[in-house]
């Protein structure tokens, strides 16, 4: 991969398929996003996300989190692997483990994560299959800051889906999917164009809330809220 000096330096961590991954991949190619991945780090040997990155000619390392004594122990290897390929900001792209203490303490650049759901609600895991339970109308995805909290950082931007009357929790998953590989390389290009501070807990964009955070609708911020269009 090309890549010029100043360029924004992504470490990319999965946990299995690279769907999201795969979406900033394209979006680099396609000169939308100014930036490059030094690394993508999976703690799931042999998963198809790490096929997507050595396509891709991404340098890759499987850091096995069953092959360490303690959640520290990894978090520290992963914070090794950071500082090797010199990143600067940590995109989590379908990560499935909780980080520790010792992240926070050893990485102090930005960590970004993809949740699937309109954050404030539907935090932590089955998000579709409780949406689909409580009736929900609308669902979605969320690119939030990580902080130690999980699920609750600020967010960066969500993207809306609707529910259908039919949906299972495989036709919802696939529609917030699309959602997801939309939002998560427009968050990083605002991130890559320095478009992006943090005031007072709140992402702003260009200094201002931006239409596509969705935050300004209160309807939008009541966890487990069952949404209307
Ligand atoms: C996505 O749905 C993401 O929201 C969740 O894990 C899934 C990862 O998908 N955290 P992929 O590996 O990017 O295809």
């Amino acid at each position: 991969m090309n890549r010029k000096p100043d360029q924004l330096r992504i470490a990319v961590v999965i946990s299995g398929n690279g769907s999201n991954l795969q979406a900033i991949i394209d979006a680099i190619a396609a000169g939308h996003l100014d930036a490059t991945i030094c690394c993508v780090v999976s703690n799931v040997p042999n998963v198809h996300g790490l096929t997507r990155a050595r396509d891709a000619q991404i340098p890759v390392e499987t850091i096995d989190h069953t092959t360490f004594d303690s959640r520290e122990a990894f978090d520290g290897a992963l914070c090794d692997a950071f500082s090797r390929y010199e990143a600067d900001v940590v995109v989590l792209a379908g990560f499935m483990r909780i980080l520790s203490d010792v992240f926070f303490e050893r990485w102090s650049g930005p960590t970004l994560n993809i949740h699937p759901a309109l954050l404030p609600a539907y935090p932590g895991l089955n998000t579709h299959a409780r949406v689909i339970a409580d009736g929900g109308r609308w669902h979605g995805a969320s690119v939030h800051l990580v902080i130690p909290e999980l699920d609750a950082g600020p967010v960066i931007i969500r993207g809306a889906c609707p529910v259908e009357r039919d949906d299972t929790t495989e036709t919802l998953a696939e529609r917030v999917h699309a959602v997801e590989q939309r939002i998560y390389p427009k968050a990083l290009i605002w991130l890559a164009a320095g478009r992006l501070s943090v005031q007072q807990s709140e992402v702003l964009v260009d200094g201002l809330r931006h239409p596509d955070q969705g935050l300004d609708d209160p309807a939008d911020e009541k966890p487990g809220k069952a949404q209307t269009p």
